[in-house]
């Protein structure tokens, strides 16, 4: 069956394009992230062989990327970035992928400086932090080799994306607009409003906020100076209300010559204002849709569906990681087989698990744990013809969207997440009025709350009820639940998402113009 119940009704591309022709006149743009949107192996022939990059920033800006002309600053995260970066020191790179009109610039730092700023402060220490994944009385704990890991890891890389934020600018007759993305460069605002004080920054937080005394738990000098950066920036974004009211809570906290107006969420320092605002991230509606009905998902999905027994199939889809949660995901599918004895055989468990950060310790630990957990359920409950759970431990998205389709149920169970965009492709691509049994502490909750089953995350015995309610609920309700989904998504998607932003910063460029003609 074709996927896609309901057409895009937000923005569209020829909106995007006049947003970004009325910014662009007046000033450049440039982006930065850690993550890049073309990564380059190193083919056997030793040349660099570019790839568009993998991860939700680069999906999310994609359009972007193909409608203005901007410069996409990035890590050289291995060796055919930095061949790439290498060979492009004076002259200008142009994104290899067809139809970008982007710039990229690549930056470059040593092996070990970079080890410690991903491995040892982004992921370990900030990723944990904002997603609530401590046991505090055990960990973390933050001895000699954080501190070194802040003051030789994140501190120089972020100063090194500042110089080229810096140095790009200079290179442009017209002033900038800076946006930078995420965990990974949270000083990058401050840096860069001490080089540029005139430049106008947007930072954009796609992970949660957690309250100040969450952050108390790091060094204060830490959570000082990223929350006294971030409020440097013109614009900050954040991904639900919450977080941006856990960010205003943390600028009180630590920023004591910060003035806080909670009725309009801005900063007011110096003579900045900083804007807190909500930009719920989505998805490409279009894009999504499309890819769901190639050749190639079709294909997978033929596959799939010879693979599935019974009467129900339930999906997850995530990148393996602690805070997805997969393995209480699974531990409620055993109580449900256990519970109810005559599901047995007749509904079957598709995981789609894209490998993640697999230098760090956590994340080996965690695939073991899955690996075991789906063993021993096959073990226990599976038969000559049917298999409980069958995995895809690979990186392979139109499988997984192809896997979207044909859900009964898509299990969504994450932990505290910033929005999670498989709940909302699940229900823009199923063709089987498919129920979302969704985290109450995914961001993607605020927004899909009236249409899916909400779930506690460690509430197991819950999420089986959950699962159960969803496979035996009524044909009508489960298309009345799937539109209202489908319907919400569509209002919201990536379009809504970008023009918001570049809106709010037009109108950030026409404040300070006018303040300059005043003066
Ligand atoms: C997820 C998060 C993003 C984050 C990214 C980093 O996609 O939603 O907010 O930037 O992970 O992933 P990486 O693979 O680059 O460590």
């Amino acid at each position: 069956m074709e996927s896609g119940r309901v057409a895009a009704a937000g923005p569209a591309m020829s909106d995007l394009d006049s947003i970004c022709q009325s910014l662009l006149s007046q000033r450049s743009l440039i982006l930065a992230s850690n993550r890049g949107p073309v990564e380059h192996n190193v083919a056997p022939d030793g040349r660099p062989d570019a790839r568009r990059g993998s991860g939700g920033i680069v999906t999310a800006l994609n359009s972007l990327a193909q409608t203005a002309p901007f410069t996409w600053i990035a890590s050289a995260m291995g060796e055919g970035d930095r061949l790439v970066a290498g060979s492009h020191q004076d002259s200008p790179y142009k994104s290899p992928l067809p139809g970008h009109k982007i710039d990229l610039r690549y930056v470059v730092t040593p092996r070990r400086v970079y080890h410690k700023y991903y491995n040892v402060l982004c992921n370990p220490l900030l990723w944990f932090l904002q997603h609530y994944m401590w046991n505090p009385p055990y960990n973390p704990n933050v001895d000699a080799s954080v501190h070194d890991a802040w003051n030789g890891g994140y501190i120089p890389v972020n100063r090194a994306f500042a110089q080229e934020v810096v140095q790009q600018a200079r290179n442009n007759e017209m002033p900038p607009v800076v946006i930078g993305h995420d965990y990974h460069l949270y000083l990058l605002p401050g840096m860069v409003r001490e080089e540029l004080p005139e430049s106008i920054i947007q930072h954009y937080v796609h992970i949660p906020w957690p309250t100040p005394r969450y952050w108390q738990m790091i060094p204060t000098y830490m959570s000082r100076q990223i929350c006294s950066s971030l409020a440097s920036a013109d614009v900050v974004g954040f991904q639900t209300e919450q977080d941006r009211e856990s960010f205003l809570d943390s600028v009180e906290s630590f920023v004591p010559d910060a003035t806080v107006d909670r009725a309009s969420c801005v900063v007011h320092r110096d003579d900045i204002s900083s804007h807190a605002r909500v930009y719920p991230l989505s998805i490409n509606v279009d894009e999504v849709q499309r890819i769901a009905n190639s050749p190639r998902a079709l294909e997978h999905e033929e596959n799939l569906m010879s693979m599935r027994r019974g009467a129900s199939t339930i999906v997850r889809i995530d990148r393996a990681e602690p805070n997805k949660n997969v393995v209480r995901g699974f531990k409620a599918f055993e109580l449900l087989l256990n519970r109810f004895p005559d599901l047995q055989g007749k509904v079957s468990f598709l995981a789609f698990l894209v490998p993640s950060r697999t230098h760090i310790r956590q994340y080996q630990r965690y695939m073991d744990e899955i690996r075991q957990l789906v063993n021993q359920i096959n073990d226990r409950f599976g038969t000559e013809d049917w298999q409980p759970i069958t995995t895809f431990m690979e990186n392979n998205y139109t499988q997984a969207i192809a896997g979207m389709k044909l859900y009964d149920v898509l299990l969504v169970n994450s932990l505290i997440e910033g929005m999670n965009l498989v709940a909302k492709e699940g229900p823009v691509v199923n063709t089987r009025d498919g129920v979302l049994v969704l985290s109450e502490t995914s961001g993607a909750y605020e927004q899909l709350r009236d249409g899916a089953i909400p779930v506690s995350p460690t509430d197991v015995e819950g999420t089986m009820e959950a699962l159960y309610a969803a496979i035996t609920m009524s044909g009508e309700e489960r298309k009345r639940r799937a539109t209202t989904l489908a319907e919400s998504v569509n209002r919201q998607d990536i379009m809504h998402w970008i023009c918001r932003q570049l809106e709010d910063l037009c109108n950030v460029c026409q404040a300070q113009t006018e303040e300059n003609t005043l003066d």
